[in-house]
């Protein structure tokens, strides 16, 4: 069984109540529930966390480095501001999805980096929940 980890950066545990005109109204538990279903539907494992604080996700990717068949990350902020992720990222040797709910290029000029882009094979953005869904699909294609 293929195991995938999904990580969610900062904020991103206020999904339903913050901004949802940009973000939707589903919360972050709604889309932990979507994407246990697709996984279990794809016959693969699934541990989804969420944390607010950068150096916690870099431990987490640290220890998913050989643990782990693929990584599906929203970064939120951190996208467009972490070297620290995207070296934790350089690390891993299994394939990497970037999701976002927004589009990031359609909006400030500040979002337009993302320090993950380059590390990732995957990229689904501004289709909301259904883009966890879909990066799940495409890992595990
Ligand atoms: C986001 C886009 C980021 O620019 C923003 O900081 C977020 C959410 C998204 O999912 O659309 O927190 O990653």
């Amino acid at each position: 069984m293929k195991k995938i980890l999904i990580l969610n950066g900062p904020n991103l545990n206020m999904l339903g109540m913050r901004e949802p005109e940009i973000y939707g109204h589903e919360t972050l538990d709604d889309i932990k529930g979507l994407c246990l279903e697709e996984a279990q539907k794809l016959g693969a494992s699934l541990d989804f966390r969420q944390s607010n604080h950068e150096g916690e996700l870099v431990t987490w990717i640290q220890e998913s480095r050989g643990a782990v068949d693929g990584v599906i990350i929203n970064a939120g902020a951190y996208t467009h501001t972490s070297i620290a992720i995207h070296d934790a990222l350089r690390l891993l040797e299994c394939p990497i999805a970037e999701v976002h709910l927004s589009d990031p290029k359609t909006r400030e000029p500040f979002r337009h980096v993302s320090y993950i882009e380059p590390l990732a094979k995957i990229h689904v953005s501004g289709k909301g929940a259904a883009g966890y869904t879909e990066a799940l699909r495409a890992l595990l294609a």
